[in-house]
């Protein structure tokens, strides 16, 4: 379009080239909409990765001078100036301006004021927001894994620590909500200690391919001065310089792992979590929640409510959102960058905040937990529970499973009409339903029996049992030892 007739428009607009106050303004004339500065800025949540630019700014800063792109003394006033920042950003005194867009602005801006333009202008030396984002964000989500990695195991001790407490209360295991064959509690946790255990795997795996370091790559092609990669590589603890500079201002499949690790375990709290709500109703009277983690009703004075499990339950679908959220985002997108990109971080900043506020409530109500363990016997003690058993002990005396299954069955039905208790049939009793029962069914099989039989690894015999919990325990310390150890290197 020709420009207003070859006439430079007047007004607010009007073009100056260098006239645009930005940092990146020396090719525009014009100052940017106000409407879309808000639109485009970031800053009101890419704070959050403030301490991870900020470490990066430093080692690049270091690198620098390193290769001699950089004096010592300025190398020292931009070491200061981006100190001062981080107090600054920790106490709270950091002017965040959304006209600077997003938080490497902010800072560079805030570096001229500090250190002069000089010297704060040789800091973006070799360097692109590109790869300065994909770098905080891998700092980012290494901390936020190894932070949910942390909860997960937290959890799951205290999980393994209330499972102890009840090697010996017994409730009914439940297929399809239905009664199905009894089963110890710490049976019952201890699902979930293995559930958690993997999804402390998940976490602790994902950050094994977040082990490249971006700066370097620039803004997408790498960069024609002299860069030291593995130096900033290995000073902000990378293992290596990313191969593949397109790469690794491209992808955000780190962020994905990470936003689907977390949509994965909320999924497993969420299942824990409706228990909770489930077996403290007063229909299966199995729990109670402490009350410093239930809440009251505002009319109905009698209620005690599990609200703490209901969010849990209900913030899985969050965590599930921000998955399919940036999964959406990314779909089709050509390399390299993309503003679309930006949109990348609210969802994780929330993932990683839900899934923490997640875990640390629910190992608070688990571990505050009152069990009532006699309504679990109570439940637990149902003859038809003790079926299947009646069922195998024909097919050791040599009947096909099938047949003993169909007998077992008219059995079943013979109680339910009769109204009578399984376990007072005699051996003649069952011998009319097959001729190989050679015991009384109170003899052949008992709530002992039905605990006991089931020796098997995986099962929920008491010695069984037992083992499973030493073994966890034991899992789990050497875990968070790890994760420590990790944290001192
Ligand atoms: N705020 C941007 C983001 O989060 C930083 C990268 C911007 N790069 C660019 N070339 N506009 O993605």
């Amino acid at each position: 379009m020709a420009e207003n007739n070859g006439k430079k428009p007047s007004g607010p607009g009007a073009r100056t080239r260098g006239a645009s106050k930005k940092l990146w303004g020396g090719r525009f004339e014009g100052q940017t909409n106000a409407s879309v500065e808000r639109f485009t800025a970031s800053i009101h949540f890419d704070r959050a990765l403030a301490r991870f630019d900020l470490r990066g700014s430093t080692a690049h800063t270091r690198m620098l001078a390193s290769v001699g792109l950089l004096s010592a003394e300025d190398e020292r006033a931009l070491v200061e100036g981006l100190a001062e920042i981080a107090a600054q950003i920790e106490s709270g005194a950091f002017p965040f301006d959304p006209a600077l867009e997003d938080i490497h602005m902010n800072v560079e801006s805030r570096l001229r004021e500090i250190v002069g333009v000089d010297i704060a202008g040789r800091l973006h030396t070799g360097r692109s927001r590109n790869d300065q984002v994909a770098t905080d964000l891998a700092l980012y989500l290494r901390d936020a894994s190894e932070a949910a990695e942390r909860g997960i195991l937290e959890l799951r001790g205290i999980l393994i620590e209330r499972a102890a407490e009840h090697l010996d209360t017994v409730l009914p295991g439940y297929t399809h909500l239905q009664r199905a064959q009894p089963v110890r509690l710490a049976h019952h946790w201890l699902a979930f200690v293995e559930m958690f255990g993997r999804d402390a795997s998940r976490q602790q795996s994902l950050r094994s391919r977040l082990s490249d370091c971006p700066l370097g790559s620039g803004a997408l092609a790498g960069s024609t001065l002299p860069l030291d990669r593995q130096h900033t590589a290995a000073a902000l603890g990378f293992d290596a310089p990313a191969a593949n500079s397109m790469d690794a201002v491209a992808s955000r499949d780190g962020a994905l792992e990470f936003l689907a690790a977390a949509a994965i375990c909320m999924i497993q709290l969420s299942r824990l979590a409706e228990e909770l709500v489930l077996w403290s109703t007063a229909e299966f009277g199995f729990v109670e929640l402490a009350d410093s983690y239930a809440t009251g009703s505002s009319l109905m004075p009698q209620k005690k409510n599990p609200d703490v499990p209901e969010l849990v339950r209900a913030k899985s679908g969050r965590a599930i959102g921000n998955l399919v959220a940036l999964l959406t985002v990314m779909k089709g997108l050509p390399l390299t960058y993309n503003r679309d990109m930006q949109e990348d971080k609210e969802p994780i900043f929330d993932s990683a905040g839900t899934l923490r506020d997640s875990l640390e409530v629910m190992g608070g109500a688990i571990q505050t937990l009152r069990v009532d363990t006699e309504r679990m016997a109570a439940a637990a003690d149902d003859a038809m529970l003790l079926a299947t058993d009646l069922a195998e002990a024909l097919v050791v005396a040599g009947v096909p499973f099938r047949e003993a299954h169909g007998a077992v069955g008219r059995i079943v039905g013979h109680c339910i009409d009769k109204e009578l208790d399984l376990r007072s049939l005699s051996r003649e009793d069952l011998q009319a339903f097959h001729t190989a029962f050679s015991a009384p069914a109170a003899e052949i099989a008992s709530l002992e029996s039905a605990l006991e039989g089931r020796n098997l690894i995986g099962g929920t015999a008491r010695g069984t049992v037992e083992e499973a919990l030493s073994k966890a325990r034991e899992d789990n310390t050497r875990r968070l030892g790890e994760l420590s150890d990790g944290e001192n290197r």
